[in-house]
């Protein structure tokens, strides 16, 4: 008997995860447009509108920016592997998984790491790393998570910036899940190389990193001793995306592309403002109803992110299950903790159109459900 051609059936599903979230029908619709080639002179015009948009939205007035076709973690390791070489050395916050990961990664570059940590839930603080930079002047760059997805943790970026401006280091910043969901101003804050990812508050399919990089960020790219591995290659890439006429890099992802111009669209349309607001708004309302119902969340109270939640699995609760059950019963996908040594938790996203107030509630509603038949702890209060 031969065999039967699967078919493609995905469930439907509220992601209110650490992303990917859901994607606005208008995003995927884009995506049905007519295809172009890459080299496409009609195409060629969609890029700049892309690289327009993107700089409002990173609020990069001037510098390199545009989307890599990469995951989040290749924006990441582009940025290493660009502003720095064999032996440099680099301070890195590390008080969640990726903090952690950027250091991974650095070091697998043959970086010299210096980290500053703290522990899950707290923010390494901005004099942390001033003194680690005292101690480290030769330091080529210090690297901070803006968003820590792993914790629901949120770095005060704007005042590190500031902290730096007379500094000869380079700042990095993992802006993956802050981008168009909280406040940021890459290029007033001085931030010298940021990245993100697609699929959280710009709420576009994942598959793109976009990235800004800064006039002096730039410059030291030009006078690097050791050439950029290919696919990474910053200044490469600006040939194709911005310079004119376009030099071939490699085939862009079309679809993908229109995908992330008309999410950017939907960011403007919506005003920046606006959507960090709203953001802001159905973060607190969820925050409050979870301590209401007498959980903790473990982000300090000082430094909560907005578009994501991390709330402590009450003692005696299997929280593993009640994601699972939330899930399947409820159809909606909250995330668990991040790595071996992460304390047990559950990650509420509310990014992109989830960000509001109904969606909050749906996700506290199908909880307190589960919740309903989990053992007493997790109703205290
Ligand atoms: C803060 C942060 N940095 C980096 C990444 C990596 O992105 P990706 O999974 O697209 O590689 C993530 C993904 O969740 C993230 O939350």
């Amino acid at each position: 008997m031969e065999t039967p051609i699967p078919q493609l059936q995905p469930p439907e599903r509220l992601l209110c995860g650490p992303g990917p979230t859901n994607v606005d029908p208008a995003v995927v619709e884009a995506m049905r447009k007519p295809m172009l080639g890459h080299l496409d002179p009609a195409l060629h015009e969609i890029l700049h509108d892309v690289v327009d948009m993107l700089r409002r939205v990173y609020r990069m007035p001037d510098g390199l920016v545009l989307p890599l076709h990469c995951t989040g973690t290749a924006g990441m390791e582009a940025g290493i592997v660009n502003l720095l070489e064999f032996g440099d050395k680099v301070i890195v916050a590390q008080c969640g998984f990726f903090g952690r990961r950027i250091a991974e990664i650095a070091r697998r570059q043959h970086a010299t790491v210096v980290t500053v940590d703290a522990d899950w839930g707290e923010c390494v603080s901005n004099d942390a790393l001033m003194a680690a930079l005292d101690r480290h002047p030769d330091a080529r760059m210090v690297a901070v998570v803006h968003a820590e997805t792993s914790t629901g943790v949120e770095h005060p970026l704007a005042e590190l910036g500031a902290a730096m401006r007379d500094r000869d280091t380079l700042l990095m910043a993992d802006c993956v899940t802050s981008l168009a969901g909280v406040p940021l101003d890459v290029g007033a804050w001085g931030v010298d190389y940021a990245y993100s990812c697609t699929q959280k508050c710009l709420a576009a399919p994942p598959g793109m990193s976009p990235v800004a990089v800064s006039e002096r960020a730039l410059e030291r790219l030009r006078t690097r001793r050791t050439p950029v591995p290919f696919s990474f290659d910053l200044l490469l890439l600006e040939r194709y995306w911005v310079e004119r006429p376009v030099t071939y890099h490699h085939t862009a992802p079309i679809l993908a592309i229109y995908a992330l111009h008309e999410a950017l669209c939907g960011v403007l349309s919506e005003g920046l403002e606006q959507r960090w607001a709203r953001h802001a708004e159905a973060a607190a309302d969820l925050h409050r109803a979870i301590e209401l119902r007498g959980l903790e969340l473990l982000a300090d109270a000082d430094h909560r992110l907005a578009p994501l939640t991390a709330v402590r699995v009450p003692d005696g609760v299997d929280g593993k299950a009640v994601q699972g059950q939330v899930l399947s019963r409820h159809g909606i996908e909250i995330g668990g903790g991040l790595g071996p040594d992460a304390p047990a938790m559950w990650r509420i996203g509310l990014m992109g159109q989830n960000a509001s107030v109904d969606t909050a509630d749906r996700v506290l509603a199908a909880l307190d459900a589960v919740l309903m038949e989990e053992p007493a702890p997790a109703l205290a209060g």
